[in-house]
């Protein structure tokens, strides 16, 4: 199974670029750009990754970012992370970047993306691995900083794919970012929001994204299934959930495989990703291992939520079913 996993084509739609960083990587950019870590060793700097819910791991994320600085730092990370999803055979993904995480250190918006763009390309160009990019607001920052941000991203429009939301969900429910979620759908570009496992008032935050927003996917959104009313909606509108199964268990110890079997009874397009690998300790593969082991899926479960994420992904008709056919020849060839 672990072969049969590694080797299909796989999309994967929920990744944070900067919960990519991998702290071999930490080090040598903060040797470059002369900024002082509290680890002296990228195990130490491992060992101290003891989070315990989404707050905990938010202030190593945010802190860790600061060595981050100019366009070549961001162009290798992002390089980077798409060279190791190529290596596991994902072939298409979409990126969370959170300007704002930037900008905050003044480091500009432009520097921020045309990293990242110029590594998209040349990954295509190099291992033809094909990524699209998604602004993501952090949602303990005023609304007026989001637009602001919505602003900047402006004359970077055809970079991007669609917009999210991020960060601390306490007290920052979808309905504070209606209007800039308004104006980036006029802009033309697609819409997603965390609802992160157990929040509080977790319950309408989803509601909100489904009704009020009218989100195209959620992010996580594992919750919803409390709600016979909210799954009945999220089938029907066909939207896609993209759930991190390893991610989950660092935040609420539990890998969430009942629920992600119940999404996939209840029809609900369910599928895995890695959220923050190099912090999680796992790519889209293992976290797929992860579900394989402990909660028995076979085969066919697999398939289903690999070929979930081709069908729910921001590409047209004609490349979803290119990638389909493609996952459908690796299956029946094993
Ligand atoms: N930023 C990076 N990863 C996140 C997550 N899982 N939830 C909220 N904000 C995040
Ligand atoms: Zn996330």
């Amino acid at each position: 199974m672990q072969t049969f996993i590694e080797k299909m084509p796989k999309a994967e739609l929920h990744v944070h670029l900067e919960g990519t960083l991998e702290p071999e990587m930490s080090f040598a950019l903060a040797a470059k750009n002369g900024v002082s870590l509290k680890h002296d060793t990228p195990e130490s700097l491992i060992a101290a990754y003891d989070f315990v819910d989404l707050s905990s791991f938010l202030a190593i994320y945010y802190q860790a970012m600061h060595v981050l600085v100019d366009e070549d730092d961001f162009y290798q990370l992002c390089y980077a992370y798409l060279k190791k999803a190529s290596s596991q055979n994902t072939v298409y993904a979409e990126l969370f970047f959170d300007p704002q995480a930037h900008t905050s250190r003044g480091v500009s918006f432009d520097t921020v993306i045309s990293g990242i763009h110029k590594a998209q390309l040349d990954a295509e160009k190099d291992l033809g691995i094909k990524s699209q990019l998604i602004l993501c607001f952090l949602r303990d920052m005023s609304a007026e900083s989001a637009m602001e941000h919505l602003t900047l991203a402006a004359p970077y429009l055809d970079w991007l794919v669609g917009v999210g939301l991020d960060s601390d969900e306490r007290n920052n429910p979808p309905i504070k970012f209606a209007e800039v979620f308004a104006k980036a759908k006029r802009m033309g570009l697609k819409l997603t929001m965390h609802c992160d496992v157990n929040q509080l008032n977790t319950l309408d935050h989803i509601e909100q994204c489904v009704n009020l927003i009218e989100v195209d996917r959620i992010d996580h959104g594992v919750n919803s299934l409390e709600s016979k009313m909210l799954c009945e909606l999220i089938a029907q509108k066909q939207l896609g959930l993209t759930v991190c199964p390893v991610s989950n268990q660092f935040v609420v110890q539990s890998l969430t495989v009942n629920e992600i079997k119940s999404m996939l009874e209840q029809d609900m397009l369910v599928t895995i990703n890695s959220d923050d690998p190099a912090y999680f300790r796992a790519y889209l593969n293992e976290n797929l291992y992860a579900l394989q082991e402990v909660g028995n899926f076979n085969k066919a479960e697999i398939v289903t939520l690999v070929g979930n994420a081709f069908k729910v992904a921001w590409i047209d008709d004609a490349q979803k079913a290119d990638y389909l056919t493609q996952l459908n020849h690796y299956v029946q060839q094993h």
